[in-house]
């Protein structure tokens, strides 16, 4: 039986289509998910769409469309874009499914049974931008005249130009009076703290899991987890006049995803007619940008302990892209789409940029023109000029005068980054695994400058020193590739077919990675083929 590995993505709101920042954590999961696949895990990975949402609901009536309707055509739109780009994804969950409707429900009832829900009538804020109860300390003031923000201040008299809104979306969030269930967060805080201490690694990096530490700390309030006055999302099942908070239902769509798979035959048929896919809970991964890392690390393992379920392993928490150093928002104009960007640069380079020009817990301009002269230096120039070099030297050579032998400096080279790689790529770096394989392309560019195989070629006496030589840039080169199949599997796909490594990509969709390392390889190139990574204008 295999290891099993489970990542999910956030459930993306459907009030617009994603775009480069919801990209990046889809195409971080996506490569984190096929490495771990071509390593020989099960892997599940989960994603889609967060439909309960007031913001939806909104969108909707904006365009005069039905809820239903406006949903289902948003969800295409979503599963389209992750299609497009590839996201090899197992499972995909609606939250509008009935599937998720029950299961929410059930885990509602245990935790009221536990007694961890209790009904409340109170006064609140609510943004619907961040969908998220606010307090004072979480507004700052706004100058309406000039558009400044600043933090609340006592001495500040609000008036009809100094308002309080939300940070983010520069909103007056809705004052709300009315009874409401909510759920005992404050009865978790040891429990919390406790299970923090005894899992160093829960979130990484841990810049990010000192703020979460710090803020359980201090104080947790208990949070509201219904609404009385929307109509639109899951009912509670122990008052049906309630609908259930977003949040508390969308983090529930996790496990939703193993305890009723997706009817899809398809998804059923490889799976073996499984129902029930329990045996990957706990996830090993939630990929998550900072803005939503509180109600993962601080709500959700509460949640879970209340209805009695393990809490998952590790959350990897991103920064936050912006573009032009604005919050990217289709009210500034300034989102990127990724499916176009794609079309125009291809997807490759996307991958590239995202995944290794910045570290994880950094924020992020998106930088056009750096993506392309990242791509142009390490796939065209870099990766590209060393296959060249191989490419036309083999077929100057019978594959046959190849040895098998490696310059052993070399050797020692190699198994140190093969180690290295796994080590990263496991703790989920992917930017070092990028970093050591342009790194392992550098040195093996500049091994092949000193030893000049193009000219030993020419002599005759010299053909056995030629041919390690040769032997040792290609198995090299093999190695890298192997690692890079995760990011770039289309085009390494093409590059093994045609080195008449024709079973290569298979053998990785299987789980052979490890295997096709220890190989030996000769390459047997018969033809010259055009570069694999064309060099992009600025
Ligand atoms: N629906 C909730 C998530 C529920 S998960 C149980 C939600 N949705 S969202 O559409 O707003 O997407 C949030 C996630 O999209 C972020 O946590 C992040 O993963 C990704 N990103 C959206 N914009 C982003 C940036 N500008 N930069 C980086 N990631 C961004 O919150």
């Amino acid at each position: 039986m295999k290891d099993t590995f489970f990542i999910t993505t956030p459930i993306y709101y459907t009030n617009w289509v994603p775009h480069i920042g919801h990209a990046y954590s889809s195409i971080l999961a996506d490569v984190i998910a096929r490495y771990q696949k071509i390593s020989g895990k099960q892997v599940k990975f989960s994603t889609w769409v967060d439909e309960n949402s007031q913001k939806a609901i909104a969108s909707a009536e904006e365009l005069w469309m039905e809820t239903v309707s406006y949903l289902d055509m948003m969800a295409q739109k979503h599963k389209a874009v992750w299609d497009w780009l590839d996201i090899k994804y197992t499972d995909f969950i609606r939250t509008t499914e009935p599937r998720h409707h029950d299961f929410v429900r059930e885990v509602l009832q245990k935790s009221f049974d536990n007694g961890d829900i209790y009904e409340w009538e109170y006064e609140w804020m609510y943004c619907v931008g961040c969908e998220a109860f606010k307090k004072d300390d979480d507004l700052v003031y706004l100058n309406k005249t000039t558009w400044a923000t600043f933090p609340i201040d006592k001495k500040v008299v609000e008036s009809d130009n100094i308002i309080k809104v939300c940070p983010d979306h520069l909103k007056t969030p809705d004052k709300i009076k009315e009874k409401n269930y909510f759920f005992k967060l404050s009865k978790y805080q040891e429990f919390l703290e406790d299970f923090y201490r005894e899992n160093p690694d829960f979130i990484v990096p841990s810049e990010r899991y000192n703020e979460v530490k710090a803020f359980v700390k201090r104080w947790l309030d208990d949070f509201s987890i219904s609404r009385e006055t929307n109509k639109f999302g899951i009912r509670l099942p122990f008052d049906e006049t309630q609908v259930t908070y977003v949040w508390y239902d969308a983090l529930f769509n996790y496990l939703t995803v193993c305890d009723r798979p997706h009817p899809n035959p398809l998804l059923t048929k490889e799976r073996g007619q499984e129902q029930n896919d329990m045996k990957f809970w706990p996830a090993n991964l939630h990929v998550v940008a900072k803005d939503i890392i509180r109600f993962h690390a601080i709500y959700w393992p509460a949640m879970l302990e209340s209805a009695w379920y393990e809490i998952p392993k590790q959350i990897l928490t991103t920064g936050y892209l912006t573009v032009d150093w604005q919050k990217i928002s289709k009210s500034l104009w300034n989102v990127i789409d990724p499916v176009e960007f794609s079309e125009k640069y291809s997807k490759d380079l996307l991958t590239l940029y995202l995944l290794s020009s910045f570290n994880i817990w950094q924020d992020w301009d998106f930088d056009t023109k750096q993506a392309i002269l990242t791509y142009n230096a390490k796939l065209a120039n870099n990766l590209g000029n060393l296959v060249n070099r191989v490419v036309v030297l083999s077929l100057k050579m019978w594959t046959e005068w190849l040895n098998w032998i490696i310059d052993e400096e070399i050797k020692s080279k190699l198994d140190d980054y093969v180690y290295i790689f796994n080590h990263s790529a496991n703790d989920y770096n992917l930017k070092d695994t990028l970093d050591l394989s342009f790194k392992f392309l550098d040195d093996l560019n500049k091994f092949a400058d000193t030893k000049q195989p193009w000219q030993t070629i020419k002599e005759e006496s010299l053909q056995t020193e030629t041919s390690d030589v040769l032997y040792t840039i290609a198995e090299w080169l093999r190695q890298v590739w192997l690692n890079l199949y995760a990011f770039f599997p289309e085009k390494m796909s093409e590059m093994f077919i045609k080195l008449w490594l024709e079973n290569y990509s298979e053998s990785l969709e299987s789980g052979k990675l490890n295997e096709l390392r220890q190989k030996q390889e000769v390459f047997n190139i018969k033809e010259k083929w055009e570069a694999l990574f064309l060099r992009i204008d600025v």
